[in-house]
């Protein structure tokens, strides 16, 4: 039995589904954005410990203006719609990314959501924004050399000791990893944390991806032989 306490999802595809239906790429965003409550009732339901969610990268700045300013107002949208749920279900809101480089007003809902939720016991759902993982690596690094400059830390930094300078700090591993919509490439999501996580690519779209195929995609996720280097036990 393969346990999966950390699932991550890159959640592509929307502006294709949008496009299929005769529909702009904001519409596809907004269904992507209710489908986020789905599939995070549907983790906790499953006893998910933590879900990741890659909701805006470091690079999706270079869309659209029009674009960008959409996606920025969906963490509103959501905790609008859903918090009192996610509350009820005890989910703890957690947030990876750069938050100092988005708008205030979308920060602020971000961190208001965090610090609601922060004593909840249940599911952490974490939504990656203005993140990357190139991003994330620098500024370990940089705080980590500025801690040695000032006498806060020693030099010879082990695994445990760099990822206390990660944003992911006291998360587990990336167990299973699942890009939607076809395409099979990381897009700088949490390379430090996937080192043997298993990955899998579905041809959905983020909004098609149901608690169905997010079943299927754990039951794969159990026929594989997690092998973490060594070799398989006889
Ligand atoms: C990739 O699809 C998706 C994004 C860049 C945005 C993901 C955001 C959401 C699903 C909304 C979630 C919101 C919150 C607040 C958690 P794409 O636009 O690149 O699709 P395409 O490859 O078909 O163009």
């Amino acid at each position: 039995m393969n346990e999966c306490r950390h699932l991550a999802i890159i959640m592509d595809g929307n502006g294709r589904w949008a496009k299929a239906k005769g529909m702009p790429r904001t519409a596809g965003h907004l269904a992507g954005a209710d489908n986020v409550r789905n599939i995070g009732v549907a983790a906790s339901e499953l006893g998910i410990e933590y879900l990741t969610l890659y909701a805006f990268s470091t690079e999706n700045w270079k869309r659209a203006a029009e674009e960008v300013s959409y996606l920025m107002k969906l963490p509103r949208y959501l905790f609008d719609k859903y918090m009192k749920e996610f509350m009820s279900r005890g989910m703890v809101i957690k947030l990876i990314g750069e938050l100092d480089g988005l708008p205030e007003a979308t920060r602020q809902v971000l961190l208001d959501a965090a610090e609601e939720s922060k004593d909840n016991t249940g599911m952490k759902l974490v939504i990656a924004i203005n993140y990357g993982s190139h991003d994330e690596i620098l500024h370990a690094v940089n705080r980590y050399a500025a801690d040695v400059q000032a006498g806060r830390a020693r030099p010879g930094l082990d695994e445990a000791g760099f990822e206390q300078y990660l944003m992911t700090k006291d998360m587990p591993p990336v167990d299973l990893l699942i890009r939607t919509s076809g395409e099979q490439r990381i897009s700088n999501f949490l390379l430090w944390q996937i080192a043997y996580a298993e990955l899998e690519f579905v041809p959905e779209a983020w909004p098609d991806f149901t608690p169905e195929v997010l079943q299927r995609c754990l039951a794969e996720y159990q026929k594989r032989d997690r092998r973490f280097g060594g070799v398989k036990a006889e």
